[in-house]
């Protein structure tokens, strides 16, 4: 199975990055491909824009990504309760040249923040809004307080029952 993660976000040292990584890593035997949304910066979308530059490569590039896996691994940050502009902005402007950005693919989605909640706040959001984007999701976990429940140095859950929980969405790819 070929699995492509990437965390929602544009941080250099995203704590969502090291949770899709450790997610897709419990997939057996499966091909890992994780992506850095750096890689796929482009100005901030607008139809002006759409008009100046017409599909960018990168967007082409990302869509191929998804269309060359069996599944998804997201994990999303959460900036001021929502979507970070890194992950919406490369959303926007895959969505004005695949309506179905998802592409019918099976998905996993996570989110962790340092703090208590876990960033269910975007998990929520997603959840509700990438199935009209042709997401099938199989699953969410919101890992909360991530300094506390993440051992870093291991790269992986170090709460037992947190790391059940992802276990068990796992299984269900
Ligand atoms: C502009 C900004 C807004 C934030 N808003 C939230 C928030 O609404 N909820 C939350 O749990 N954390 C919030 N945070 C803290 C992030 O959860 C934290 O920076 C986390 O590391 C982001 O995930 P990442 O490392 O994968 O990018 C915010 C951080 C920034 C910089």
């Amino acid at each position: 199975m070929k699995i492509l993660a990437f965390a929602a976000s544009s941080s250099r040292n995203s704590i969502n990055k090291k949770l899709a990584r450790y997610a897709a890593s419990l997939v057996s035997g499966a091909d890992v491909e994780v992506i850095d949304l750096n890689d796929f910066e482009l100005p901030i979308y607008s139809q002006d824009k759409e008009k100046e530059l017409g599909e960018p490569e990168i967007v082409r590039i990302f869509l191929k990504k998804i269309a060359d896996a069996d599944a998804l691994i997201i994990s999303f940050a959460e900036h001021n309760g929502s979507y970070t502009s890194a992950y919406k902005n490369i959303f926007d402007w895959a969505s004005r040249s695949a309506k179905k950005v998802y592409d019918n693919k099976k998905m996993i989605l996570t989110s962790t923040s340092p703090g208590p909640a876990g960033a269910k706040s975007v998990l929520a959001a997603a959840n509700t809004s990438m199935p009209f984007f042709g997401a099938q999701i199989l699953g969410s976990l919101s890992l909360p307080s991530f300094n506390e429940n993440f051992d870093i140095e291991n790269s992986k859950i170090k709460n037992s029952e947190f790391n059940q929980k992802l276990l068990d969405l796992v299984n269900l790819l």
